[in-house]
């Protein structure tokens, strides 16, 4: 008798894949002096596809003294990262916590010089490696005033938090730059509304910001709610990527934890999840017993939940669902419509050793576009890792660039622009465009 097995389509095993198959990432912090404890590295290496240094990016241990930069903590964990073909979140670039003395005493001018010459030397040191910056962390006053938090960095002036993310752009054109912090993931509060009244002016000021970070630390007094969904989703209709950076939850219920997978996989930009850390011994809060692993590395009813939520869920959608009817208040057109007009691209090229960043600009003709197309044939050893403001098909040799929903619509002489990571070499390229 033949035995006959059904597997789902979509069920991989562990938490890093069935992620991916997802489109997503699911990732870790990760403690540099664990990564010589192999029931850890164990685990790390079976279950995630992304870490995050749980201190060791932060600018206490980056620049221990002014000007004297350190990545001897850091780099084992982006090394063990990419050996592993893991990415990294870097963590983090300005920060009124865990600054070194230096800088916790400093003020005005000075702080703020400092502050930039710190966000482009860690940002420039770590290049092409990082695939999200949190930029700036906790930036933001808990309780009701929906306002910054006072701090040194914050007496500098309330545009630090934009001067620190154009310095790190500059710094790394390649990498997702993200405002993170915590108490921010229930809509109504006060503290989520100004971040998000922040991030809407920066998209409408050109302030160059790629995603929203949700630390996601839950617990009695901060407790997982049903609007969490509404707030990622609110965040990505703003334009920007959001990504869950730092989860934990009070004593890990399975269902809290299945309830932020599935919010996650409902919104199309949330590109993954991190947890802060992997057993419950390696958690900043143990005695919540917040994690998705026991302290003896088996794993907890809170696991089981995230990985069936993760082969459950839906892959987010790339094109519009098909409507049934036709929307009542779109009459038919009464000619076919005409092509809509042309457009043209043109790229800037940022190349160093090994890899470069490629901008394009789609500029529409003299009618507007309501969809473009952008193909770009890439030399030989030229491989896209990474890109943003379009969906792309193809990592080498010809790709095809289009528009995502926010940039398709572009005036009559008007422009956009997307962008794209790559190793190897540019050379010359010559992008063409059209529109759809
Ligand atoms: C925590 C680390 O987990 C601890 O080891 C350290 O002692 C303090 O910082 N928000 C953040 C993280 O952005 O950097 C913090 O990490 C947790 C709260």
């Amino acid at each position: 008798m033949a035995m006959v097995l059904v597997t789902p389509a979509s069920a991989g095993t562990t938490l890093g894949a069935s992620a991916a198959e997802k489109g997503r990432y699911f990732g870790t912090a990760v403690a540099a002096n664990k990564l010589s404890d192999s029931a850890y590295t164990t685990i790390l290496n079976r279950e995630f596809t992304m870490v995050t240094a749980e201190n060791e990016m932060k600018i206490d241990a980056t620049e221990p003294q002014q000007g004297q930069f350190r990545y001897s903590q850091a780099d084992p964990i982006v090394n063990h990262a990419r050996t592993h073909g893991m990415q990294v979140r870097g963590h983090t670039l300005a920060w009124h916590g865990q600054q070194p003395g230096w800088m916790q005493g400093m003020e005005g001018t000075a702080l703020r010089t400092a502050m930039l010459n710190h966000v482009t030397q860690v940002v420039t040191h770590y290049r092409g490696q990082i695939y999200s910056w949190d930029v700036v962390n906790e930036a933001f006053a808990d309780g009701n005033s929906g306002g910054r938090r006072d701090s040194n960095l914050q007496r500098t002036g309330n545009d630090w938090i934009e001067a620190a993310f154009r310095a790190a752009r500059a710094a790394d054109p390649g990498a997702k730059l993200c405002y993170n912090d915590y108490n921010t993931d229930n809509w109504t509060w006060a503290k989520t509304q100004g971040v998000y009244n922040m991030v809407r002016d920066f998209k409408a000021r050109g302030v160059p910001i790629d995603c929203v970070g949700f630390q996601s630390h839950f617990n009695n007094d901060s407790p997982y709610v049903s609007n969490y969904r509404t707030t990622l989703s609110s965040f990505a209709a703003l334009g920007v990527d959001v990504q869950i950076t730092e989860l934990d939850i009070q004593g890990a219920p399975a269902n809290t934890y299945r309830s932020v997978v599935e919010d996650c996989l409902a919104v199309a930009r949330c590109n993954g999840i991190t947890v802060w850390g992997i057993r419950d011994s390696d958690s900043w809060r143990a005695s919540q017993t917040p994690l998705l692993f026991n302290s003896n590395g088996s794993k907890k009813p809170a696991y089981d939940a995230v990985l069936a939520a993760l082969n459950n869920g839906t892959t987010p959608p790339t094109t519009p669902p098909p409507t049934t009817t036709p929307p009542p208040t779109d009459p038919p057109p009464t000619t076919p419509p005409p092509g809509t007009g042309a457009c043209t691209a043109t790229v800037t090229v940022n190349q160093w050793t090994g890899g470069f960043v490629a901008n394009v600009r789609v500029t529409a003709g003299s009618s507007a576009l309501n969809g473009w197309t952008v193909t770009i044939a890439l030399p030989s050893g030229a491989t896209v890792t990474n890109a943003w403001s379009a969906d792309r098909s193809g990592n080498t040799g010809t790709t095809n660039w289009t528009n995502v929903a926010y940039n398709g619509q572009v005036g009559a002489g008007q422009s956009t622009e997307f962008g794209f990571q790559a190793n190897g070499t540019a050379g010359s390229l010559s992008p063409t465009c059209a529109a759809r």
